[in-house]
């Protein structure tokens, strides 16, 4: 049985329910035990594991920031280590998942996988992207699901299979998305909006941030500059007091899947 340490970030849900599942699958040949980023107390897992697996939403065709925190701690060790590498999004990424699976090369890393799974779209405060909920998940979800079970066969059959490692799909990533979106990303950290008026204290989107970038003071939630752009708290807030990009809080929230 081969050891399996699997990592993922997830702001709102859709890449833990594919890591969990992927990982479902590849039992009993892989013994796999799972932590989310940035919740890791040390590399032990990582050091002693045979292959290990990253999992991430796609943001503008690259990972999230925490999650190439997470790459730039890991990179001493990379040398000589199997990487599978999976990423949700909700239309396109181009080279998603190679975007980070390069990085890993270049440390020394060996990516005999990747893939890209098509999942809900969480971005909810946004006009022209619609958010969709419950039963109407259900024609996406069984795609999904059928992916992830491609997936499993290849690994566990030693497929070699990377989705999105050729030139035109890096041109296309990088040009399409990626170029433009990093310009904007560390702008946006810091531009997390909670309106003090709808804000009741609840204190929930500071339990839940998943990087810690909320606080509560005077009863009102407060956003610093370190936001992960993750959705978690815009989707969560029982006010919709929160937006990220949006001129105008959420109308219909994503309330995830599995839930
Ligand atoms: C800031 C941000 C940027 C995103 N950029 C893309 C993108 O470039 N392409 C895409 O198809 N989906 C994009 N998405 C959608 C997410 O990748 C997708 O909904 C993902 O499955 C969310 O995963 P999670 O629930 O694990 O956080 C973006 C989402 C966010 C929050």
């Amino acid at each position: 049985m081969k050891k399996l340490a699997a990592y993922y970030f997830s702001g709102t849900g859709n890449t833990k329910y594919v890591t969990e599942k992927l990982c479902k699958l590849l039992a009993p040949e892989f013994c796999a035990s799972i932590t989310e980023i940035p919740c890791i107390i040390d590399f032990g897992a990582f050091k002693s594991a045979d292959v290990v697996l990253i999992a991430f939403p796609i943001y503008g065709s690259a990972p999230p920031i925490p999650v190439r925190q997470f790459a730039y701690k890991i990179r001493e060790l990379a040398a000589g280590k199997e990487f599978i590498v999976v990423t949700t999004q909700f239309m396109f990424s181009g080279d998603g998942a190679a975007s980070l699976g390069r990085a890993l090369i270049k440390w020394g890393g060996k990516v005999n996988f990747a893939e890209h799974i098509n999942m809900p779209n969480n971005i909810s405060d946004c006009k022209f992207l619609k958010v969709k909920n419950g039963d109407e998940l259900t024609p996406m979800l069984e795609k999904a699901n059928r992916r992830i079970e491609k997936f499993a066969n290849r690994i566990l059959a030693e497929k070699r299979f990377r989705r999105g490692f050729n030139i035109v799909s890096h041109a296309v990533g990088y040009l399409s998305q990626r170029a433009l979106f990093r310009k904007h990303e560390h702008e946006r950290t810091g531009k997390l909006n909670i309106d003090a008026n709808k804000c009741i204290g609840c204190g929930l989107c500071v339990k839940k941030c998943p990087v810690k970038n909320l606080y509560l003071e005077n009863g009102k939630a407060q956003p610093q500059n370190k936001c992960a752009l993750c959705y978690r708290c815009v989707n969560l807030c029982p006010q919709s007091a929160i937006r990220l990009i949006g001129k105008s809080a959420p109308d219909i929230k994503y309330k995830g899947v599995g839930n």
